[in-house]
């Protein structure tokens, strides 16, 4: 069977069929419906000159988040509203305030970035009443401007932010009208893509197909087309099973779905440590927070991404999925060997299971990265001591960035086990670090910046849990 590709676009329903599951969204705006205003830059997430919102039907009404078009396949649009630069005016027929500001503001120059910016200063009104500047920084994180520099586009998203006409255009009857709840299917020439709404359907389809790519937010495999020209020939979306969006806080822990977007999954991270927070709000941009999932996060296996060295040190455990069962890892033990991670044919990342932590664990993560915003980490430490009467009964260290996989600095953890947490242990524990990792020398760094900072960021670790008159500096952008 060969479903067709369902969404609402500017107001009217399109139906597609007979294109590729990798065509992005980007690609059928431009080249199908001719709605050039949504521009491309990069094509991997990292400029914003695609930004678009797009709308999930929520109790009876559209919510809507900003997300770059250029690496969203299209079949995931399936059930979904987007709104590009061209339907802003269709409520009123006149620019919006957002348009406006950007006008008086003097916002725009050569203009390419400007359909990019309004859209995410758009939807950042529609979604926020009163957005701080922090607000407007982290809405636009995601989006480069060469030519005009951000001052005005900060003067005119706070000029924006006055207004009460916030809206962005929405159709939710239209959107109503195509909701479904069962397994998708679109087979066409180019490829197979399926869609299950339920875990059971996931497996089975998996079982199926145990080879097929994997599909969550698409912020990595996305690049795979776009940059590397990839085919795949069978791809299985997670996003729209609801069961692996679901997100359960305990007092003793917390459970992270699979397919949780990190917007999804922001507040219940963030609850782990403030440090916590500022890691978040420094991954990626909201774009991309929007799209991609905690599980692809982990399930990439990459040894740069920020999600495991912090889930490691707090002792987060990996639920895999098959149609013969779950079983359940150690996070740690999941990142075999470079891009090598333990999970068999026709398995998926069901969830992560993370212990809550205890008043006496000390923890921390930072990240390390040659821009603050949108940019993926050279070196990320995440530390947790467990300290009883004074003395450390457990110590757990992880980093990213510093090996072929995110992995535990076991020779460092040993030197501080039974000892006090004093400036005699951390240096005991910085010089065993050089012992733990042997880093590389790559783009992002080399391999004797990693060995440094890694030493430093333990010791600002120390600094901070033992020093009351020295803050942890929450993330705050420039005043
Ligand atoms: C511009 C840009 C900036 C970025 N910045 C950061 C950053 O600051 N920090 C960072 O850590 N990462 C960053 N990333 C990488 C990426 O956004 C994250 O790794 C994200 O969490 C991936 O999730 P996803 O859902 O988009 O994964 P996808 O691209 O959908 O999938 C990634 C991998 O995981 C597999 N997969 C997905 N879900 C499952 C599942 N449930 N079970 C099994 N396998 C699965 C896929 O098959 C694929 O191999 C950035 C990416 C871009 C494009
Ligand atoms: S074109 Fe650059 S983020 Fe999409
Ligand atoms: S106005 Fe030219 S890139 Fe922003």
């Amino acid at each position: 069977m060969a479903d067709s590709i369902r969404f609402i676009l500017n107001g009217k329903l399109v139906e597609v069929a007979g294109l590729p599951p990798t065509t992005t969204l980007l690609q059928y705006l431009r080249e199908q419906a001719r709605l050039t205003g949504t521009k491309e830059g990069c094509a991997e997430g990292d400029c914003g000159a695609c930004t678009v919102a797009v709308g999930k039907l929520v109790k009876g009404k559209v919510e809507f988040q900003s997300m770059n078009a250029c690496i969203l396949f299209l079949p995931t649009l399936d059930g979904r509203e987007v709104v590009t630069v061209e339907h802003l005016k269709a409520a009123t027929g006149a620019p919006t305030p957002v348009q406006l500001a950007m006008v008086k503001c003097h916002g725009s120059q050569c203009g390419f970035c400007t359909p990019g910016f309004v859209m995410a200063l758009s939807t950042m009104v529609n979604n926020k009443k009163n957005a701080s500047d922090d607000d407007i920084q982290d809405a636009i994180a995601g989006n480069l401007c060469r030519c005009t520099g951000y001052r005005p586009i900060v003067d005119a998203a706070r000029m924006a932010n006055e207004t009460t006409d916030r809206a962005l255009p929405s159709h939710p009857k239209e959107l109503a009208s195509i909701q479904h709840n069962r397994l998708m299917t679109y087979d066409v020439p180019g490829g197979k893509y399926f869609s299950p709404a339920s875990v059971e359907d996931l497996a089975m389809v998996l079982s199926v197909y145990p080879d097929a790519t994997i599909l969550g937010g698409g912020t990595d495999v996305g690049l795979w087309v776009t940059k590397f020209h990839m085919e795949l020939p069978v791809i299985v979306y997670t996003g729209n099973v609801e069961e692996l969006h679901k997100i359960r806080d305990t007092r003793v822990l917390l459970e992270i779905g699979a397919a949780a977007t990190y917007t999804e999954a922001f507040d219940a991270l963030a609850a782990f440590d403030p440090s916590m927070e500022d890691l978040l709000k420094r991954f990626s941009s909201l774009h991309i927070r929007n799209a991609g999932t905690v599980g692809g996060n982990i399930a990439n296996g990459s040894p740069i991404g920020d999600g495991p060295p912090p889930l490691i040190a707090l002792g987060a455990k990996v639920v895999l999925r098959s149609k013969s069962g779950a079983r359940m890892v150690e996070l740690e033990d999941f990142f075999i060997a470079y891009k090598k991670q333990d999970r068999k044919p026709g398995e998926f990342v069901e969830k992560l299971v993370i212990p809550k932590r205890p008043d006496n664990v000390l923890f921390r993560v930072y990240k390390l990265s040659k821009r603050f915003d949108q940019d993926i980490s050279a070196v990320c430490g995440a530390f947790a001591l467990t300290i009883e009467d004074d003395e450390i009964v457990a110590a757990r260290i992880a980093f990213g960035g510093m090996a072929g996989t995110p992995h535990r600095a076991h020779k460092a953890e040993r030197a501080l086990v039974g000892r006090v947490w004093n400036e005699e242990a951390v240096e005991k524990a910085m010089a065993a670090l050089d012992d733990d990792y042997q880093p590389m020398t790559d783009a992002r760094a080399s391999a004797e910046y990693r060995r440094t900072t890694a030493r430093n960021l333990l010791k600002r670790f120390y600094i901070e849990t033992t020093d009351p008159s020295v803050k942890t500096r929450l993330y705050r952008y420039a005043e």
